[in-house]
């Protein structure tokens, strides 16, 4: 499983200490966008504390003009409302849909919840079709569970 093999590091990531969750959510970025071929942009959006936004705390891969994004709007968006997993086989074939490469054709967006709020997501682009399933479901929910426990 090309997920298990992270999980020793992302663990080592979470795990160190003296450095802020913010420098370790942008290692995780990094790791992921690195280690999975299919993973060509990796990004963390979290909630605002009053606004109905979502705000790019953290991104690997090429940078994207969508560092704001109102609640409801993209597959991002509507992530920050319904609370669900979000697994896009074609982007394309989405009305809601926030284009940020010409290249991306399948996307993930996974919410993060810490006291049963949903505070953010990470939102993985892919440029080739169909690149997600539940295994990334599961380890995706599982790092959002490690990142929340310590903001
Ligand atoms: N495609 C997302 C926008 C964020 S970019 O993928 C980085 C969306 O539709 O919400």
């Amino acid at each position: 499983m090309k997920t298990d093999a992270l999980k020793p590091q992302v663990s080592s990531i979470i795990n160190q200490p003296d450095v802020v969750i913010k420098d370790k959510m942008q290692a995780i970025c990094d790791l992921l966008q690195s280690a999975i071929a299919t993973y060509d942009w990796v990004g963390f959006y979290m909630a605002h504390e009053t606004e109905p936004t979502l705000h790019l705390w953290n991104q690997a891969g090429e940078p994207t003009d969508h560092t704001v994004i109102p609640f409801g709007k993209g597959i991002c968006g509507q992530v920050a409302v319904s609370n669900a997993n979000f697994v896009v086989d074609d982007v394309h074939a989405q009305d809601n849909y926030i284009a940020c490469s010409i290249h991306v054709k399948s996307e993930i967006v996974i919410p993060m919840f810490k006291n049963a709020k949903n505070i953010g997501q990470i939102d993985i682009d892919s440029n080739t079709a169909n690149a997600f399933n539940q295994e990334d479901e599961r380890f995706l929910e599982w790092i959002n569970q490690l990142v929340a426990a310590q903001l």
